[in-house]
């Protein structure tokens, strides 16, 4: 078809001002050259069959298919070229065309279609994918847009055309175009005469905006008759431009010559047009492909402002339904802990390795009467010490901000965080705080879906102040993890960036020695939920499986041991391990809506971490065993495996030979411990009163909805599911009230 176009441009060209009176000789064989060889030069390396492209990356493939049956309207303007770029392009493409040409060059359109569909014929294409309409009249028109066999509707021609082909209710391609005479045969008809080899008259238009926009040569002039205003800036000439465009170009194409590359761009900004040509001439040159590197085209795209879909210069896509077949693609996953983790009874002496030349021990004040900061300090190898002491269980933003002052007094290099959670967590946020204090805490608490895709912004630049966490309860894994919670007004928010872990953990058990019942309890419960939460989380991996099996059996073994003989070290070993263990898994699997449900109801009533996880725990075990009725958007989590989780942890710890009965008796188990360790199975017998209860469950809902655990709960929990987990954890279950106490 394009050999055959090319052979045939002069004809072509010849007969197309024959029939319409339009346009120059030569012109027109150029323009039949840019819709052949140009085109064809464009096309060639460009895939439109099948596969077309493939993003390995992104693991998604693109499949192109024809449209159809093409409707093609062309006009009187460029009668030839315009069909035999429209052509070529649906071969490309395997679409067919229904020519539908302007009543003035219908010859023009049937001759070229003529010759290609010859050459197309020969070539293999299939009968009858040419077409002519010749019948001039409107109703057939009309009639063909109509038509439901006619899939696209690509028109070039005047607005009246363009307005109609867009009522018509089809997907299409409308685009507006320009008539001509020759500029003496121009000036006879106004009255005067140019030697016959002018080209091009101009006009001097007034340079007052508001004169210019009322002058009539202003308008679309479709002849060679140029509008010339004498600008006095380079600003008053893109308001002259501007104003120019808006009377009738609108969408279209504009020019510019210059060579300042500010008064480029002001000009680029300032005009409407789907195309702004810099330096060069504007016809040829918006066409594409040989003054500069736009797509070579005859549908050249207006944009909205022309009533069009697009401003680009329309090739062989725009015919085409792309199909993007996407593969699912599960990110990869990570195991992060931190450098060093020292363990066993006597451990703390590794704090005498620990470079460091000035130190604030972070802790609550029980701790420092229990001597534990004198201790800290004998290791220490320096003197430079100094304490903050302040931290209150569940600590709050107030008190980072005290701690903080404290650090930029001190300017230490290293921050030695003992105690319990809390305390932890505090200096997690101490640190974070001190070190960017720029950053704050409302920003880097804001909740996301993926944490690799997350809004807050953390920094990512080494710290400039190592961390030591010494924790003394068994425990919250928060010397391991990258989680620290803090109580934001009546709520509980996470810190979750793995710059908040501690440099070192230090895990001596000698410390959890002093434990009273009551925190050795509730932080051994806490331990538990963080390995069975990180067991099913949506970011559960072998490695964090293997860490969750391995604390669980040691917390059901352990625990019962500390809780009768608080001196035991063997088992207080034990314990202290095994939250560490745990807090490994969720370090990196993260927890779910246990932690939720218990972060809204403690920071609501006051009720200690552990304590509260203790009261949802088996209501969210069995919530996560059973079918979800929403899923967690996660993909790398394929199939609904939190039964099948339970199941083999079970196992391990309990055995059973079904993955029911092994599933069962894990809930037996928790349900056992607790029971064992006197643990309140409601908030009821936690305290709280029924009627605060009912008054705060709507925002307790709300709260635990919002938390950023839920975010790897295998299920997604609807609000009113977790006002139904709630009401179980108030008034608990009745099989749950033959076990307890
Ligand atoms: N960052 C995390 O990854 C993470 C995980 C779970 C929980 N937490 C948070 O940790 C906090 C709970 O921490 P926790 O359970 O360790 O309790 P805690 O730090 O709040 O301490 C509870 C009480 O026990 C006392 N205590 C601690 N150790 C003691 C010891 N050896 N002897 C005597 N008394 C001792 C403390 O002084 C305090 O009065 C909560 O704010 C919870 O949200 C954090
Ligand atoms: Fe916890």
């Amino acid at each position: 078809m394009v050999r055959a176009g090319v052979r045939a441009a002069p004809e072509l060209a010849k007969l197309a001002i024959d029939e319409t009176g339009f346009g120059v000789f030569e012109d027109k064989v150029a323009k039949n050259y840019l819709a052949t060889e140009f085109l064809a030069d464009y096309l060639r390396d460009k895939k439109s069959v099948g596969v077309v492209d493939e993003d390995v990356e992104r693991n998604i493939v693109h499949v192109a298919e024809p449209i159809g049956v093409v409707l093609a309207i062309t006009p009187v303007t460029n009668p030839t070229s315009t069909v035999l770029y429209k052509a070529i392009v649906a071969a490309k493409t395997r679409n067919a065309v229904l020519f539908r040409p302007s009543p003035f060059a219908v010859r023009s359109c049937e001759r070229s279609v003529e010759i290609l569909r010859e050459a197309a014929e020969e070539a293999g294409m299939p009968r009858g994918a040419l077409q002519v309409i010749p019948d001039a009249a409107n109703e057939v028109t009309h009639y063909l847009f109509k038509h439901p066999d006619v899939d696209f509707i690509w028109v070039t021609g005047g607005p009246k055309i363009v307005a109609l082909a867009n009522s018509a209710g089809k997907p299409g391609l409308s685009v507006g175009q320009a008539v001509g005479q020759q500029a003496p045969e121009l000036a006879a008809r106004a009255g005067f005469s140019v030697p016959p080899t002018t080209k091009i008259l101009l006009a001097p238009l007034p340079a007052d905006l508001a004169l210019l926009g009322e002058h009539p040569l202003v308008q679309e002039k479709l002849m060679p008759v140029l509008g010339l205003v004498r600008a006095r800036s380079a600003q008053h000439s893109i308001a002259a431009a501007v104003l120019v465009t808006e009377h009738g170009g609108l969408g279209h194409t504009a020019a510019i010559y210059a060579n300042d590359d500010d008064v480029v761009t002001a000009y680029g900004l300032a005009v409407r047009t789907g195309r702004i040509l810099v330096n060069a001439p504007t016809a040829v040159g918006a066409l594409g492909g040989v003054y500069n590197n736009l797509t070579p085209t005859f549908s050249l795209g207006c944009g909205t402002w022309g009533g069009s879909s697009t401003t680009e210069n329309v090739n062989f896509k725009e015919l085409l339904n792309i199909k993007t077949i996407s593969h699912r693609r599960a990110p990869s996953q990570w195991f992060r802990v931190p450098a060093n983790i020292f363990f066993n009874a006597g451990a703390l002496e590794n704090l005498r390795d620990i470079q460091c030349g000035s130190v604030v021990v972070v802790t609550d004040g029980p701790s420092q009467e229990r001597g534990v900061v004198d201790q800290m300090r004998s290791k220490l190898r320096t003197s430079h010490v100094q304490v903050f002491s302040e931290v209150q269980p569940e600590p709050d933003e107030a008190t980072i901000r005290r701690g903080v002052a404290l650090l930029e007094r001190a300017q230490p290099d290293l921050v030695v965080a003992v105690g319990g959670g809390s305390v932890i967590d505090a200096a997690k946020a101490m640190r974070v705080s001190y070190e960017h204090p720029e950053k704050n805490l409302e920003d880097l608490t804001l909740p996301f879906l993926d944490p690799r895709k997350r809004v807050a912004d953390y920094p990512r630049d080494a710290h400039t102040v190592q961390l030591v966490a010494v924790p003394t309860t068994s425990g919250t894994g928060s010397e391991v993890s990258p989680a620290a919670v803090l109580t934001v007004g009546d709520r509980k928010e996470t810190l979750v960036d793995y710059c908040l872990v501690p440099e070192v953990a230090i895990v001596d058990p000698l410390l959890t020695l002093s434990m009273p019942p009551s925190v050795t309890v509730d932080s051994g419960i806490d331990a538990l939920t963080h390995a069975l939460e990180a067991a099913v989380s949506i970011f559960a991996s072998p490695y964090t499986d293997a860490y969750c099996v391995q604390s669980a059996r040691v917390i059901f073994d352990a625990l019962p041991k500390v809780f009768d003989d608080p001196g035991d070290l063997g088992a207080r070993t034990d314990m202290a391990n095994a939250a560490t263990l745990a807090g490994l898994a969720f370090a990196n699997a993260f927890v779910g809506t246990n932690h939720a449900l218990a972060h809204a109801v403690g920071a609501t009533f006051g009720i200690a971490h552990g304590r509260a996880n203790a009261v949802f725990l088996p209501h969210v075990l069995r919530y996560n065993a059973g079918l979800p009725s929403k899923f967690m958007p996660a993909p790398g989590y394929s199939a609904y495996i939190a039964p099948d989780k339970y199941a083999q942890l079970g196992r391990v710890v309990f055995g059973g030979r079904e993955p029911e009965e092994s599933r069962r008796r894990l809930f037996q188990g928790v349900a056992e411990l607790l029971d064992r360790l006197q643990m309140p199975r409601t908030l009821k017998a936690v305290g709280v009163a029924e009627d605060e209860f009912l008054e705060a469950l709507p925002e307790l809902a709300m709260n635990a909805f919002q938390d950023l655990s839920n975010r790897t709960n295998p299920r997604m929990p609807l609000v009113s599911e977790i006002t139904d987990l709630l009401k179980l954890g108030y008034y608990g279950t009745d099989d749950q009230a033959v076990t307890a106490k």
